[in-house]
Parts: structure tokens; sequence; C-alpha cells
């Protein structure tokens, strides 16, 4: 277990270090970071102070990922990767994604110059959430190879494309390539807040992820007749956002009435916008979860299915378009089973859930085995800026991860994994 700075100091200076970075945002007085912003600039240059100081070798990939290498005992060694993102939504917490780079960074720091029989690449994701581009997974998808044109083409509200954004951060798209997974990576870690109840209502600390569910993102406008608010009888509208209004309530209601699903309508813009003006287009957003994927498809086309009848009963048209169809992911059985291990070495009862929140660990699972830890969200609040961690789940998790790292380094099915990375 670590040596001369306790785990007490190094999770208070964690927390510490989360509220520093939460401090660069776009909006001042509310966290906001987006894809390859001006204030993530002020995040890579302060993690990469800390990593340097460790010996790490730190990079910035063509995607804006920042990648921290600590080497094995040879330099040759494989290397298993520990990150999170480092974007935010609007008005964010200071934990969600960039706890479990920092986290990782400490536990670097606590190894306090111990090497291991593998490297370990910390990685602080561009972008996670899909708020620049309402599409997300935008760096995790450049290292299993999937940030393709399509997504390079996608324009963000001011009509700057993701393959503009990359080129006006100063990186070279030619570089794509060298984003990805090295052959040799031999798992992906990622520590997380839990973002929701279940762990506080346990009244435990950490949990063990065993899956992630699946997520559609679809992005719908409903078309109608802008008019004078004044002269234009009610009989008369075709108000596209009264449209919006009850499918909003009927997405609400079809989500309450099936068990285990989850349906939001979070972004809504009508246009043209004035208070005296019959609104003649609505652009809502719709995001569907569930754990099982053939759930979360029919309860999406009825949805969609729904908003296409309100249209058409108002004399409205309606437009929709998939910005995400992303599958459930199972986490890998092995390193699971690791986790909930090093969660027990703590002194903790580790607790094995689903995650309802999307996360960089089911794009890495495409080609690396993934998993991930919970720590618990007081409130059960995220997304917010009341997100907090407790300071001893904190040293919890620092704990459990090097537990984690001596079990690995240990473990011969690892040193399997080991051989054929
Ligand atoms: O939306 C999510 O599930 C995550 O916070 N990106
Ligand atoms: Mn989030
Ligand atoms: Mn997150």
């Amino acid at each position: 277990m670590p040596g001369t700075k306790n785990l007490t100091i190094r999770s208070e200076e964690v927390i510490a270090r989360c509220r520093t970075l939460a401090a660069f945002t776009e909006t001042p007085g509310r966290t906001l970071r987006t894809f390859l912003s001006r204030p993530m600039r002020d995040c890579h240059r302060e993690i990469t102070r800390w990593l340097n100081t460790l010996g790490a070798e730190v990079t910035l990939d063509a995607a804006g990922n920042l990648r921290g290498f600590y080497s094995g005992e040879q330099p040759s060694a494989p290397r298993l990767l520990i990150g999170s993102h480092l974007d935010t939504v609007p008005n964010a917490g200071a934990y969600d994604g960039v706890l479990g780079v920092v986290l990782a960074v400490a536990i670097l720091e606590a190894l306090e110059g111990r090497r291991l029989p593998f490297g370990i690449e910390v990685v602080g994701f561009s972008e996670e959430e899909g708020v620049r581009f309402r599409t997300p997974f935008i760096g995790s998808r450049a290292l299993v190879g999937r940030l393709d044109e399509e997504l390079l083409n996608c324009s963000d509200s001011k009509g700057v494309s993701v393959r503009a954004a990359i080129e006006n951060f100063g990186l070279n798209l030619r570089d794509l390539p060298w984003a990805q997974l090295r052959a040799d990576t031999i798992a992906y870690l990622e520590f997380h807040i839990e973002q929701g109840p279940v762990l506080e209502s346990l009244g435990r600390s950490l949990g063990a992820v065993e899956a992630i569910v699946g997520q559609t993102r679809i992005d719908l406008c409903f078309l109608g007749r802008a008019n004078h608010a004044g002269t234009t009888p009610m009989r008369l509208r075709h108000d596209a956002l009264a449209a919006a209004a009850e499918w909003t309530i009927a997405v609400e209601r079809t989500a309450q009435n099936e068990p285990n699903l989850v349906a939001t309508v979070g972004q809504i813009d009508a246009k043209p916008g004035a208070a005296n003006v019959i609104p003649g287009e609505a652009r809502v957003s719709l995001d569907v979860r569930h754990k099982s994927d053939g759930a979360r498809r029919r309860a999406t086309e009825t949805l969609v299915h729904q908003a296409e009848e309100i249209a058409e009963r108002r004399g409205l048209s309606l437009q929709s378009s998939v910005l995400l169809n992303q599958n459930a992911v199972a986490m890998d059985p092995f390193l699971v089973n690791e986790i909930e291990k090093a969660i027990r070495k703590t002194g903790c009862e580790p607790h094995r859930m689903v995650s309802g929140a999307g996360h960089d660990a089911m794009i890495l699972a495409e080609r690396v085995p993934a998993a991930m830890a919970f720590l618990r969200s007081p409130g059960g609040i995220s997304h917010d800026p009341a997100e907090s961690v407790l300071l001893g789940d904190v040293e919890k998790a620092l704990e459990c991860g090097l537990h984690l790292l001596d079990e690995l380094a240990g473990s011969a099915e690892f040193q399997k994994r080991m051989c054929r990375a």
C-alpha cells in the first residue's frame, strides 16, 4: 500500500484538483467545457503538469484526447488504459468525467515511482457528452477508429464542423490514425461517479459496473406555420411548440408505463422565438435508454410514431434524424471480478450494478476488455453544480485502484492477456 503521503491527503488533493478544473469554463460561474473549447486547453495544461511530474510522456492526439503514458518495468511492456472524459454538460458539477482522469493521475502518484509489469496510459477524452455536436463519444470513437467522415462533417450551432474544430485547435487530421488504441493495449478501466441514487441508498462507497445501458438519441423537428399571435384564431393554428409540448408529455407518460425505460426531452428550441408569434418550428431532442436493446428500440419506435401522429392531427409535418443508436454493453467479467475483489480489500462491500449513464467504457469495449468502478453520488445528483463526492469514498476509490493494479500485476489471467496484447 502507498508509502509516505497518505491516502487522505491524496484524496483531498483529488477533490481540490477536480474543483480547479471545474473553473476552466466557457461560461464564468457555471461549468461548461465542450469539445476543443478554449478552457479545454487550460485543462490539458494543468493535467500535463501533474503527469510530467510523474515522468509520464504526455501527448494530445488528433481528436484532442490527452494521453499520458507511465511506462512499465520494461519500456516495451503492454499498457493498461485508465481514464474518462474532460468535457462537461452545461452548468455541470465538478466530478462527472474529470474525477476519473484525476483519480488515474493520483493512483500513479501513489505508486511513488514503483513500476508494474505493464505500462499505464491515462486518457482524458475530449468529448463524451455530445453537447457541442449533439453526438457523443467523439474522443473515444477516435481510439476505436470510428471518428469517421460522417462525424467529422457534423456541425455545431455556429456551423463549425468537427473537422474544422480539430484544425482550429491546431491539431492535424492526418494524425487521426495514430489516435487509435495501440495493439498492445490490454484493457480499459474507468472510475466514475454513479450519477444516481443506488449506492447511497445501499450505504455503499463503491460499485462494480457489470453493464452499461444502451441509448438512442434523436433530433426531431415539428414544422407548423408561424403566424400572428393576436389575429390567428385557435382553430386555425399549426403551432409547432404546442405539438412538441403535447409530445413531451406523451414521452413522459410512455416511459412511466414501461419498467426500466427512461426517456427524456432535454432540449427544445422554438422559432422564431417571439412572444407574439405562433412558433412555426420546434426542434426537440429525445434520449431513450433501457438495459434491453429490444425494449429500447420498441420504445423509440413508439415515441417517434406518437410524434408523427400528433404532427398529422395538428396539420404539421415532422422531421427526425437519429444521432446515436448505441447498444447496451457488458463489461469484461474478469475485470468486474477483479474490481469487486479490490473493493473488498478496501474494507467496503461492493455493489454490482448496471450504469444508466453512458460512458466511454462502452466505446472502448468495442476493442479491448473494459470495466468501471463507481463512486457514490451524494443525493444521487449529477449534471448539476450540486454534484459531489465524499472524501472517504475518494479515498476508498484510490485504495481500490492501487489494490486493483497489484491484483492485475499478479494475475495469471492478466499475464495471459498481456502476452496476447
Ligand atoms: O448522458 C450520459 O449518460 C453521460 O452523462 N454522458
Ligand atoms: Mn455526463
Ligand atoms: Mn460522464
